[in-house]
């Protein structure tokens, strides 16, 4: 079957991904750097749409200016060559020593004030290639030791940094929508805002919440033996999901960064089906940049690398293909019917019933039968078998 992906299916790729060099806690490096112009031509060579980045993946960390000027120059026309677009950047808060204790948390203010002046010199850059997302992940906003951060304080001057961001962006016209990226551990012990949950909590204490969304990874919520279906539709139900980050992992270990749908298979098939069919019962469908957030394995040479590139778009493509199956199928609407998965779009409520007219209704409660209600069976495990024969083409 074809599989060939196309710039409407809205795939895009971090710098960083395909760039990995695969350099861990335990070994060197083993590839050599990747040119970001090559990474440009070979993502748009293949059928994806954007590419992203951190600042220092694209400008070296401590270039001077005409450095700068010139990197970007020859970017902006591979991305003019390319067509390629710039959906999304994000800031290198973690890489350099002076984040060792965070970025906007650290207990040091003046990395604080540094923090907040190397993001809005990237949000400048954003505004400059037209990108319309500003992720923000914290992997060094956390501690190892509890007595070492005070959260609450530390949550303050996150908050504090986060508004002035988003009042810079307003008041230079950007109008950039920023996407706060959960991650529970790895490098710190422990990161600030470790959940999805946490993220939209945090969001509506903000300022500007309606600027703010998050960026969920599945890898990162399956770290913490989270389910990223579920994870993804209340994002969706709370008009968060603003970019999402997909890649593949197997339970709560380390971070994987595998390719998209080589960790857990069938949540990436109901992932996939929610974000391209939206919710079984209808709701809101996601229209972002599909984006892929992996490491090419170590063990790969770069003909791996662009392999693996590849596999990320072709089980997405895939896994579209079966959920459309899926969903088309007569059979499995009929189970869906019989599963009552249908039956929740149904108000629990009739129109305009109050509490009063609910405790008058004895059908409700004094003539409820909820033993027999009790005894019912739902017939979930054939509906879910039937997802499974469509995701192994059984159907
Ligand atoms: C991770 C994260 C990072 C962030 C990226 C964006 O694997 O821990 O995915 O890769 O997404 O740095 O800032
Ligand atoms: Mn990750
Ligand atoms: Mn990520």
């Amino acid at each position: 079957m074809s599989v060939q992906p196309t710039r409407e299916d809205k795939f895009s790729f971090g710098l960083w991904t395909v760039g990995w060099v695969g350099r861990d806690p335990f070994g060197e490096a083993t590839r050599a750097p990747l040119d970001p112009i090559e990474a440009v031509h070979k993502l748009s060579e293949f059928g994806a749409y954007g590419i992203t980045f951190h600042d220092d993946d694209l400008v070296p960390f401590g270039s001077d200016n005409s450095t700068r000027d010139g990197i970007i120059a020859s970017f902006k026309k591979a991305l003019e060559e390319t067509g390629l677009v710039v959906p999304m950047v994000t800031t290198n808060l973690f890489t350099h020593p002076v984040f060792k204790d965070g970025g906007f948390t650290s207990n040091d203010r003046g990395v604080r004030r540094y923090a907040m002046r190397k993001v809005m010199r990237q949000m400048d850059l954003a505004a400059d290639l037209g990108a319309q997302t500003l992720v923000l992940w914290g992997g060094r906003e956390g501690a190892e030791y509890d007595v070492a951060k005070d959260v609450y304080n530390a949550l303050e001057r996150y908050r504090e940094s986060l508004n002035l961001l988003a009042q810079y962006s307003e008041e230079q016209g950007y109008g950039l929508r920023f996407a706060i990226e959960p991650k529970p551990n790895e490098p710190r012990g422990d990161i600030l805002l470790p959940t999805a949950g946490h993220a939209i909590a945090f969001v509506q204490e903000l300022e500007r919440p309606e600027l703010f969304g998050i960026n969920p990874e599945v890898g990162h919520e399956q770290m913490s033996n989270l389910n990223f279906y579920q994870g993804i539709a209340q994002a969706l139900w709370h008009k968060k999901l603003f970019h999402i980050d997909l890649n593949g992992q197997h339970g709560p270990k380390f971070d994987q960064d595998l390719v998209f749908g080589h960790g857990d298979l069938l949540n990436a098939f109901a992932l996939v089906d929610l974000l391209e069919n939206g919710p079984i019962g209808g709701g809101p469908l996601y229209e972002g940049p599909r984006h892929f957030d992996y490491k090419p394995s170590r063990t790969e040479d770069y003909d791996g690398v662009w392999e693996s590139a590849k596999a990320n778009m072709r089980m997405y493509l895939l896994l579209k293909e079966r959920a459309q199956a899926f969903r088309a199928d007569p059979e499995v609407q009929e189970a869906l019917r019989a599963s009552k998965v249908l039956d929740l779009e149904t108000p629990t409520l009739n129109p305009g019933e109050t509490y009063q007219d609910l405790l008058g209704d004895r059908s409700a409660f004094e003539d409820f039968n909820a033993d027999a209600a009790g005894e019912q069976g739902y017939h979930f495990v054939r509906l879910h078998q039937l997802a499974i024969d469509h995701v192994l083409r059984a159907r």
